[in-house]
């Protein structure tokens, strides 16, 4: 099946307020999504929903040609959530953090043991197996988190902000690691970013979210001033690098939201 993931009318209303609203979406195997939108546009939302933890919502989700709920039963699909920040007490080392990936499957310890190391190399993280888990940085962190994903061998992963307080230069290493897993392994990959410069150079989807799906399609048609003014709001400011570069990747976006981050 090539339509992995498919979205049809979706409204998710959280009391009576509308989080989400008619949502289409269209994803292929082997396809990298981008879910890009300002902070409280429903990324976390649609994403959840999509993985069949929001309920009840009006409208179809279909993943693996099923409801959530029992496509989630297979083990076909991944979820990396919105990064919470590692206490430093956080017993487990790398590799038990690996092994968690596993905890289901009935395999003997040794073997598993085989897996987990197999996919911390694949990550490039040999050598930091017996590491703690919260004194590795953030991009080692997330390449361990990514590493207890893929030992369960998923079809589909589902990431959300996997990037943020990663530094930039690991996060571009991070974009190719995403690159590779596609093209290595033909998974789906649906990521929830704030990076839309980058974005725009490696993914073959972008859904601009803001409570509607403004934008849904190849990255060049996304870069266009009313779209992004639709989904950020009149505020946005663009700054870009050469006049013609518009529909290019070349420019950095700052929303209200990101500057009271900083
Ligand atoms: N469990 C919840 N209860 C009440 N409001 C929620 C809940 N989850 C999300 N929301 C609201 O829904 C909106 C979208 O949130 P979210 O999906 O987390 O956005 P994003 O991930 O794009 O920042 C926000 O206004 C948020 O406050
Ligand atoms: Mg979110």
């Amino acid at each position: 099946m090539n339509e992995i993931l498919k979205v049809i009318n979706l409204t998710v209303k959280i009391g009576n307020r509308i989080i989400i609203q008619d949502i289409n979406l269209s994803v292929n195997r082997g396809e990298i999504v981008a879910i890009l939108g300002p902070n409280g546009g429903g990324k976390t939302t649609l994403i959840r929903t999509c993985l069949g933890f929001i309920k009840p919502y009006k409208g179809k989700v279909l993943l693996f040609g099923t409801s959530p709920k029992k496509a989630i039963k297979t083990g076909k699909v991944g979820y990396l959530p919105q990064k919470s920040i590692t206490p430093k007490n956080f017993p487990f080392s790398a590799i038990d953090v690996v092994l968690l990936g596993l905890v289901n499957k009935k395999i003997p310890k040794d073997e598993k043991i085989k897996i987990a190391k197999k996919y911390i190399s694949y990550v490039g993280m040999s050598g930091f197996e017996n590491y703690p888990f919260s004194q590795l940085s953030g991009g080692q962190q997330q390449r361990i988190s990514i590493a207890r994903l893929l030992v369960a061998e998923p079809e589909i992963i589902f990431l959300d902000e996997p990037a943020t307080g990663v530094d930039v230069v690991a996060q571009e290493g991070f974009y190719e690691f995403l690159r590779k897993l596609k093209e290595e392994k033909n998974i789906t990959i649906i990521m929830v970013s704030h990076d839309i410069g980058v974005v725009g150079t490696f993914v073959d989807k972008v859904a601009g979210l803001n409570k509607k799906l403004h934008y849904y399609g190849e990255p060049k048609g996304f870069f266009q001033k009313h779209i992004l003014e639709q989904l950020y709001g009149a505020e946005v400011r663009l700054l870009i690098h050469s006049p013609e570069c518009i529909s290019c990747e070349y420019f950095y976006i700052e929303t209200p939201s990101k500057k009271e981050e900083n």
